[in-house]
């Protein structure tokens, strides 16, 4: 038997209505910031990522799915939204656009190689959002408090903010100096992948998951100590206007990002509710002030997160909160005869084309077994046509919460139904 993808899952009915929800919010969320929507191709070149995300990073390296087209071209299937979005803003010179920054939001599936772990998937779900063309300490803050907001706005409670500052180029160079210095002596007690990370980019040592408990990882030199004069005043003023919005959050000098294109303001958002599982990180995101001229783009800088639905859900479960199920159908038909079921196919064709919601048996159940399956719809009405209901053109409307029925004409049946 042909099964669903390893790290892949299908959201079944059961479950859908939880993504439905979940989205209407993030949208309302997005529209109060006053962020619009952007969609991107679901591939795109494999340089892009390669370029943007980072040739040292394990998404690159270990968790990309690359292909060849039948052009030979080299895609891949993206892992993330925000190389894509920049791609985006480059190639339609929306540098231009009068407004600055240019505010956007995806809700778009994502693609990485990893190994499956409760709330780690091969396919998942990324809600992101990215401010690109303006830099200035209020919009860092503007990202992190819609972050907290879409979290606090589902009821959760037990969330941690860490940030950190990785500083300007300028500085960002100078720690990784040091790093280097730090490292070297003894880096064949690390793992292979931090013996090439060395070169590369040694800030990903310290995130490393082999050797983070190693010694020399605990004394790293600071990254706040190596921040230049202008990236301490950013990130103090970041972190001002974040105690002056009440925005509660810890400083963590080790966080570093999985990604390569941060610079000042980092940040991750962790549940630390019980019984969440072992990756606790439910959002990430940060400043990447030197991506867009990397990308041979405008001289503009940008800042965003992104969360996954799926560890969204996860955190709820953990916390108990459950998503209200759908409201159900507006009218059930039950029927007693064969003329009875024409009958009712006809009704439902007027009902749905004026934007009621209805549906009938289509397995010429009994009654019972009917209404049972009403119960199920979370029918708000119902009515049951038989012969003489067929006669009169005429039948008992039953709203199902209170018991109460009116006898109706078809048509009027419509038209209160409409009217509700
Ligand atoms: P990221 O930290 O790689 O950042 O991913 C962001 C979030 O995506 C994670 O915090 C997690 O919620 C979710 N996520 C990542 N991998 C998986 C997975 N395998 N299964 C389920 N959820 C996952 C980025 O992607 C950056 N583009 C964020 C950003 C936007 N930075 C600036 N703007």
């Amino acid at each position: 038997m042909i099964q669903v993808p390893r790290g892949t899952q299908d959201i079944l009915p059961e479950e859908s209505y939880k993504w439905q929800y979940i989205e209407k919010k993030l949208h309302e969320i997005a529209k109060n910031y006053n962020y619009e929507e952007i969609r991107t191709p679901m591939f795109e070149s494999t340089d892009l990522f390669v370029r943007a995300v980072g040739g040292s990073t394990d998404i690159v390296n270990k968790e990309m799915y690359t292909f060849k087209d039948k052009g030979d071209r080299s895609l891949t299937l993206r892992p993330e939204g925000t190389a894509p979005v920049v791609r985006s803003y480059i190639e339609n010179k929306m540098q231009h656009n009068v407004e600055q920054p240019v505010k956007l939001f995806y809700l778009a599936p994502m693609f990485r190689y990893e190994r499956k772990q409760k709330g780690r998937y091969r396919q998942f779900v990324q809600f992101g959002v990215e401010a690109i063309g303006v830099e200035d300490p209020l919009i860092d803050v503007e990202v992190l408090s819609m972050l907290m907001n879409i979290y606090q706005s589902f009821g959760l409670k037990n969330l941690k903010l860490v940030i950190n500052s990785i500083g300007d180029i300028e500085s960002r160079n100078e720690y990784n100096k040091a790093l280097v210095e730090h490292f070297s002596p003894r880096i064949d007690e690390f793992c292979n992948d931090c013996q090439t990370r060395i070169n590369t980019n040694p800030m990903r040592i310290l995130d490393c998951k082999v050797d983070r408990d190693h010694e020399l990882v605990k004394t790293a030199p600071r990254m706040y100590d190596y921040l230049n004069d202008e990236s301490k005043a950013y990130f103090e003023t970041v972190k001002a206007k974040l105690d002056e919005l009440n925005i509660n959050y810890e400083v963590d000098y080790n966080l570093v990002r999985g990604l390569d294109y941060y610079t000042h303001t980092a940040f991750e958002l962790m549940s630390d509710a019980e019984g969440f599982g072992a990756i606790t990180t439910l959002c990430g995101g940060g400043r990447y002030n030197g991506l867009l001229e990397m990308m041979d783009g405008p001289d503009k800088t940008g800042i965003g997160f992104a969360l996954s639905i799926e560890r969204l859900l996860l955190a709820l479960e953990a916390e108990g909160i459950e998503i209200p199920k759908d409201k159900g159908i507006d009218l059930y038909i039950c029927t007693m005869t064969d003329e009875a079921r024409n009958a009712a196919g006809t009704l439902l064709h007027k009902l749905r084309s004026r934007n009621i919601s209805a549906d009938m048996d289509y397995e010429n159940r009994k009654l019972k077994a009917q209404m049972k399956d009403a119960d199920r719809k979370n029918a708000q009405y119902t009515i049951v046509l038989g012969e003489n209901e067929l006669d009169s053109r005429q039948a008992d409307l039953k709203n199902m919460e209170t018991g109460e029925t009116v006898k109706l004409s078809f048509d009027d049946i419509i038209n209160t139904l409409e009217e509700l």
